[in-house]
């Protein structure tokens, strides 16, 4: 196991039960329709390869860019949008597929974004959601883990850039 790792928070195994029931959920709301999951890079790109995988009706994906976190486990407050979606998302139902809401900045600016394109519809799934360290009043429409106030590494969450490719969520170490 790597050093950074303190200790495992949710398995491997639980990851992929939540995902599995979640797929099926978003499957029987989204049948019939034209969806559109949106990736949030990095940090989401685990989970997104996942989740979307346990959609099992007809979709699309799209990415974009959005950093708040530029270094260790400091916020800046700042959210970029580095690289934008290429899909004009006016005919499709749009899920955002995040990693995890903190403060819940890097969101609320994204969903404002997106909504003023007019989509059918907009939602957010959110594999991991820190509500006590909230800053706006953003909510996801489904979590699949709530955890309390610790930096979180692994699937797809990164410190300062590693750590991504762990196949749990961990809580870092010193
Ligand atoms: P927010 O804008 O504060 O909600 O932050 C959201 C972004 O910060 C996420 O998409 C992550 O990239 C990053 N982030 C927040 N908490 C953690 C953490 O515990 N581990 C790794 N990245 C985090
Ligand atoms: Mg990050």
């Amino acid at each position: 196991m790597m050093n950074a790792v303190k200790k495992i928070v949710i398995s491997e195994q639980e990851i992929k039960d939540k995902i599995k029931e979640t797929g099926a959920v978003i499957a029987k709301e989204y049948e019939g329709k034209p969806l559109l999951l949106v990736s949030i890079l990095k940090g989401a790109f685990v989970f997104m390869a996942d989740l979307c995988r346990a959609i099992d009706i007809p979709l699309e994906i799209g990415f974009m860019c959005a950093k708040s976190y530029y270094s260790g486990t400091q916020s800046s407050g700042v959210v970029k949008i580095t690289m934008d979606l290429e899909q004009d998302i006016s005919n499709y139902h749009v899920i955002i597929v995040e990693d995890i809401i903190d403060t819940g900045r890097t969101l609320s600016d994204v969903v404002k974004m997106l909504k003023a394109r007019n989509p059918l519809s907009l939602k957010v799934v959110t594999l991991l959601d820190k509500p006590s360290r909230r800053l706006t009043d953003f909510e996801a429409d489904i979590t699949l883990f709530t955890v309390p106030d610790f930096f979180a590494i692994g699937y797809g969450l990164d410190c300062a850039e590693k750590y991504r490719n762990l196949p749990y969520i961990a809580e870092m170490g010193e």
